[in-house]
């Protein structure tokens, strides 16, 4: 025990970049051999591990570890630029749980933050830095997705946030761009925040079929629910039209009105239309958009990115889902040619709902 402190840190050595005159990058290696920018950093790897295991199943992406990204995003948005909306991405979701999930659009969260505390408390993290990490692992374990950032050294949350910041599928495309704004975010950043459906489904929108995902590809984090979102709508998935869903073209997958609506509008068609089988745009302006979603209201934070686990990539181009094809699309941008797209063969899927839902 006298010794643990020498022995986290075993070497600290400068590596100068390449390029002429670049910037000294410090490295230092761990106790446990893993190589990071800050000291502070080392004891957050073990920590990985344990949450890999305790919450996401030995590293999966399952419902928890969607739901951990879509927790990221309620507990973060509880800000303003003009204050007075809450701490930002603090974990007050997970602590004053109690009050914030009597907000409606907190609608099912509970199921992830019980699930979470536990775990959170297994850690001896502060709420926000657990919440956030968890996110960044639970995301990296979608094939796909970018290795979203880590900052590291969030107090403990002062206050839950108020009521009415976490926009609603039922909200309109003005009021959603607003509250975005209000948080500091353009309306590309908002788009590109929505990639996230794309690892996304639906509990509560329709009880009668929980774990209803919002495209065909829900265990992987690639560009297909850009592309699903366009296509022509025919049916509801479950027991009939329901609050802030739209018609979807698939069974078994939910089509929400504000993604629905956010693809059509002047404002954002090209924004969403531009990402469709471009997966480095996608993952470039989410990973952007994520790692300033995940610091809001929080300062003087120390890099810890090298925890986040490495996700795996995926290639090749993707395709209209079965008996789809570019007729299918209701094309709302003009201004850039539409991609020229494949059909997965056979007949039109059903989409099965994301288990443990
Ligand atoms: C216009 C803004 C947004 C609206 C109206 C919206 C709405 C919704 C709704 C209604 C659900 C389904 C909840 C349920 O019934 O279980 C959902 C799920 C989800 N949302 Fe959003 N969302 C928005 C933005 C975001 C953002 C910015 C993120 C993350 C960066 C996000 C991540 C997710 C994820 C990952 C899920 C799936 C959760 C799961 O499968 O357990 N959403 N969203
Ligand atoms: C809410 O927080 C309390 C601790 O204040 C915790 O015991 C409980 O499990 C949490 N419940 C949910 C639904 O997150
Ligand atoms: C289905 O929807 C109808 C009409 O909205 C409602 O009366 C009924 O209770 C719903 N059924 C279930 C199983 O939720
Ligand atoms: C979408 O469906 C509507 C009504 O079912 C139809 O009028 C419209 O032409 C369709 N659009 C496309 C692109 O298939």
């Amino acid at each position: 025990m006298v010794f643990a402190r020498l022995t986290s840190l075993v070497s600290i050595a400068l590596i100068a970049s390449q390029a002429a005159g670049a910037a000294l990058t410090k490295r230092v290696t761990c106790s446990t051999g893993h190589v990071t920018a800050d000291a502070a950093c080392c004891k957050l790897f073990p920590i990985v591990d344990q949450i890999q295991q305790d919450l996401f199943d030995g590293g999966e992406c399952g419902e928890e570890a969607h739901s951990a990204l879509r927790l990221a995003f309620h507990d973060a948005i509880g800000f303003s630029i003009h204050g007075g909306k809450g701490g930002g991405a603090d974990g007050s979701i997970l602590v004053f749980n109690a009050t914030e999930e009597s907000f409606h659009a907190n609608g099912g969260i509970d199921d992830i933050t019980s699930r979470q505390f536990p775990v959170f408390q297994e850690t001896g993290l502060t709420p926000g830095d657990f919440l956030h990490l968890a996110a960044a692992i639970g995301t990296s374990n979608c094939a796909g997705a970018p290795r979203l950032k880590f900052f590291f050294g969030r107090p403990a949350p002062l206050a839950p946030a108020p009521d009415l910041t976490v926009p609603e599928p039922t909200d309109s495309v003005t009021s959603i761009l607003a509250r975005f704004a209000d948080a500091g975010f353009s309306a590309r950043e908002a788009v590109a925040l929505l990639s996230s459906h794309t690892i996304a489904a639906a509990d509560t929108i329709d009880p009668t079929i929980p774990g209803t995902p919002f495209d065909s590809t829900v265990g992987t984090f690639d560009t297909q629910v850009f592309l699903e979102v366009l296509l022509n709508g025919s049916l509801f998935p479950g027991n009939g039209s329901q609050a802030g869903e739209v018609l979807s073209p698939l069974h078994g997958e939910m089509r929400l009105q504000s993604d629905f609506l956010i693809a059509r509008d002047p404002r954002t068609a090209c924004l969403w239309q531009e990402k469709i089988n471009n997966q480095a745009l996608m993952l470039s302006e989410f990973k952007a958009a994520m790692s300033k979603l995940q610091v809001l209201g929080q300062k003087n934070l120390v890099d810890c990115s090298d925890v986040v686990p490495v996700p795996k990539t995926l290639s090749g181009s993707i395709k209209y889902p079965a008996s789809f094809s570019q007729s299918d699309v209701d094309i709302a941008c003009t201004d850039l040619p539409f991609p020229s797209l494949a059909t997965v063969a056979g007949p039109a899927p059903t989409i099965p709902p994301v288990p443990g839902s």
